[in-house]
């Protein structure tokens, strides 16, 4: 490793990082139709070897944030920073070089892997993808040992996808991920397709790689739990903003926004003595982020919504317990209980 890289900069920075998509998407759109706000105004930082947990209800921005931050998309406005070099406008040889330290796991591990291809050689793909020349021993090899990394059999190398199970898929998907000993990997909801039985495994894989190999994790969820035992940093999206974003114990310990709150209730949770708990389920679907509401854009569904909610956008600030959270009215402790969360809750 070289040894002028500043390990005090955070490996990726972003601030104010805009996304709007064109209303409609295409040719015939509505008269009124807004741009779609899928990503408006986040700031945030990730330390070397940290991972921090992406969550939110669908559609708030996650995967626009994630594709953002690989480059696969451009910016509307804001700056996204690599190891303290701007990278949001870059082009050509210097972008590949970047890229080649970012990858990416998808959801699906069933569509983004090519079936009339062998394991082996969809392993092997990122080698071709960057010009990384190889000779076939030398390349086998370090298939296979990719393979073995990530627990999958090393001597089924030249199998075919349809050959392995769901759960096997995906560590095929990471295999190729890491095959250019990438610093950051972004997992995009990596366990939502999988059987319950084998999410916790391809976590569990995917924390002992983040550990054994110092990388630095971006992990996408849903839901507040899968990222929990993954994540040292939470941040929480609603329409394309972050509403609280914090390290793990005073996220979940003691959340401040009423929508991490909401989030947090809806997790089932495992411990039988806990089953009587107050559960605040969030009603209806986030509004459009093609017409956000004013002032606070969860108002319309907070439970604690005041006038000062409707008419002024609370900024992103530390509030008391350790977390930076945008609200005007944040949670008291016996609001969390009231609620069922909260450090005396789980
Ligand atoms: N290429 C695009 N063109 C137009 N709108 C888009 C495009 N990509 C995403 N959007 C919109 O941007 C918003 C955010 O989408 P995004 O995929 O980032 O959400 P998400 O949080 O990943 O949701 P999910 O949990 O369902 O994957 C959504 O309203 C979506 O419809
Ligand atoms: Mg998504």
């Amino acid at each position: 490793m070289s040894a002028a890289v500043d390990t005090d900069t955070p490996l990726v920075e972003v601030r104010d990082l805009v996304k709007h998509f064109a209303p409609g998407g295409g040719l015939i759109a509505p008269r009124n139709a807004g741009a779609v706000r899928a990503v408006d105004g986040i700031s945030f930082a990730i330390g070397r070897g940290e991972t921090l947990g992406l969550v939110g209800e669908s559609g708030c921005g996650k995967s626009t944030t994630a594709r953002l931050l690989m480059r696969l998309l451009d910016a509307t406005s804001g700056q996204i920073f690599f190891e303290g070099q701007d990278i949001t406008r870059l082009k050509g040889p210097r972008l590949k070089a970047i890229r080649r330290q970012a990858q990416m796991i998808f959801q699906d591990p069933y569509s983004s892997l090519n079936p009339r291809k062998t394991v082996g050689s969809i392993i092997a793909e990122p080698f071709a993808i960057h010009g990384l020349h190889r000779d076939r021993g030398e390349r086998k090899r370090e298939v296979q040992q990719l393979m073995e990394t990530v627990g999958l059999n090393p001597e089924h190398y030249n199998r075919y996808p349809h050959e392995f199970s769901g759960g096997q898929r995906q560590r095929i998907g990471v295999a190729r991920a890491l095959a250019l000993r990438p610093k950051l990997l972004i997992a995009d909801e990596p366990v939502s397709a999988l059987d319950v039985s084998i999410q916790a495994q391809v976590l569990n894989l995917l924390r002992n790689l983040q550990r054994s190999l110092g990388l630095t994790v971006v992990l996408i969820a849903h839901d507040l739990s899968v990222v929990r035992h993954m994540c040292d940093r939470v941040a929480v999206m609603y329409l394309g903003k972050i509403v609280e974003i914090g390290p793990n114990e005073p996220l979940y310990g003691s959340p401040c926004h009423p929508y991490t709150g909401a989030l947090l209730s809806a997790v089932p949770v495992p411990d039988p003595s806990l089953h009587g708990r107050p559960r605040r389920l969030l009603g209806g679907d986030p509004p459009s982020p093609a017409n956000p509401p004013s002032g606070c854009s969860f108002h319309t569904r907070c439970p604690k919504a005041a006038e000062l909610c409707s008419a002024q956008e609370p900024m992103l600030e530390p509030k008391g317990s350790g977390t930076d959270v945008a609200c005007h009215y944040p949670l008291s402790g016996e609001e969390r209980e009231a609620m069922g969360v909260g450090s005396s809750a789980i």
